[in-house]
């Protein structure tokens, strides 16, 4: 029997709700499959603990964490926490400690999922981004200069290297030879004339080394555009660290919402444990009512599966949450239900049973 180790950061606010309804999906694919179990270990870290303790996470958190083949995220930052705090010093320094450079979230509507575009039919909007998810504009490196002057300035630097752009552009072309798919690099080089010159020319490096791969390219600002026009020109996308924060945004409010936005932060590598985690945040105004939405929060354990070699069982779990919404109930408020999150839950886990 395969054991995975999961540390579980359910976070703040609506964070352990959503959570605990994915750790229930988990617990029943391996029970129906008999060949693997999870072992689960919660950690207390978040706003919560920041301010018992004056830190997001223990001294020693990222030694802990290593030890884990996967962490499993809800959300962080609560209302009396600075927002770069709480994410910087727990949901970043994760993503960056572990070097989980992918982050990989799917833009595709499900069967029974809303879509607020006209003239789209449910097959135009299957993406994959890949976004990097360890440098560019996220790079953290900047300085306040000359303070209370009136010339008073923030830099905020953007670092692109050649080994960041080259990893996540052949990740891109990796996934989109194997599934056969075009891909589409995003970026921004008639504004930004060193970071994004430089993304673009890596871009075309790498596309030469792929010539089975069709590939396009296109400005940030178009691609908002054509999101919304035009989404099925898109397949797998590769983009920077703030543009694809961006752009998966606008891809979860084409796609059912920000309820059923998944997303996976990756070390392919698997030197260090990956984090699955819904795009969505700790949504202080619904916490605690019971009424946010756990889809996007299974999803992102679907993704685990996958991540682990169980690609069957993430299928199922995604079929399972397609027939929950193809039923229309139950359903949370987000989609126009009155359900409570541990019943969608529970509806998914009987899809699950009878699948
Ligand atoms: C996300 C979030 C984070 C990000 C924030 C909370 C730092 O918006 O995962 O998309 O910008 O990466
Ligand atoms: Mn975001």
């Amino acid at each position: 029997m395969t054991e995975y180790k999961i540390a579980v950061i359910a976070g703040d606010g609506i964070g352990p709700e959503v959570i605990a309804e994915g750790v229930k999906v988990l617990n029943k694919t391996a029970e129906l499959d008999g060949s693997f179990r999870f072992d689960f270990t919660y950690f207390p870290w978040g706003c919560e603990y920041y301010l018992k303790n004056g830190r997001m996470m223990a001294e020693d958190g990222m030694e802990q964490l290593a030890k884990f083949d996967a962490i499993y995220m809800g959300a962080a930052g609560f209302p009396g926490v600075p927002d770069h705090i709480s994410l910087r010093d727990l949901l970043l320094v994760i993503r960056k400690g572990f070097d989980q450079y992918v982050n990989l979230r799917p833009v595709k509507l499900l069967k029974g999922a809303p879509c607020p575009l006209k003239d789209v039919k449910r097959e135009d909007i299957d993406m994959i981004f890949i976004r990097e998810n360890s440098e560019g504009e996220y790079a953290g490196d900047g300085s306040f200069e000359k303070v209370g002057t009136p010339e008073e300035t923030a830099i905020q630097k953007g670092i692109f290297t050649r080994k960041g752009c080259e990893r996540i552009m052949r990740y891109a072309f990796e996934l989109a030879r194997k599934e056969g798919k075009s891909v589409t690099s995003i970026s921004k080089g008639n504004a930004l004339n060193y970071s994004m010159v430089f993304w673009d020319k890596i871009f075309a490096e790498i596309s030469a080394e792929y010539p089975d791969v069709e590939t396009h390219s296109l400005l940030v600002d178009a691609a908002a555009m054509f999101m919304v026009k035009d989404p099925k020109r898109f397949q797998v996308v590769v983009t920077s660290n703030l543009f694809g924060d961006i752009l998966t945004d606008l891809g979860a409010a084409i796609s059912g919402g920000m309820g059923l936005a998944a997303g996976a932060n990756l070390n392919p590598e698997r030197k260090f444990p990956s984090m699955f985690e819904p795009i969505h945040g700790s949504a202080p105004d619904i916490a605690g009512k019971g009424i946010a939405s756990p889809l996007a929060s299974i999803w992102s354990a679907a993704q685990m599966l996958d991540f682990f070699g169980h690609e069957d069982w993430g299928r199922k779990v995604i079929s399972s949450i397609e027939a929950v919404l193809v039923d229309g109930a139950p359903l949370t408020p987000d989609l126009g239900g009155a359900a409570h999150c541990e019943e969608i839950g529970n509806a998914v886990v009987q899809k699950l049973v009878s699948m």
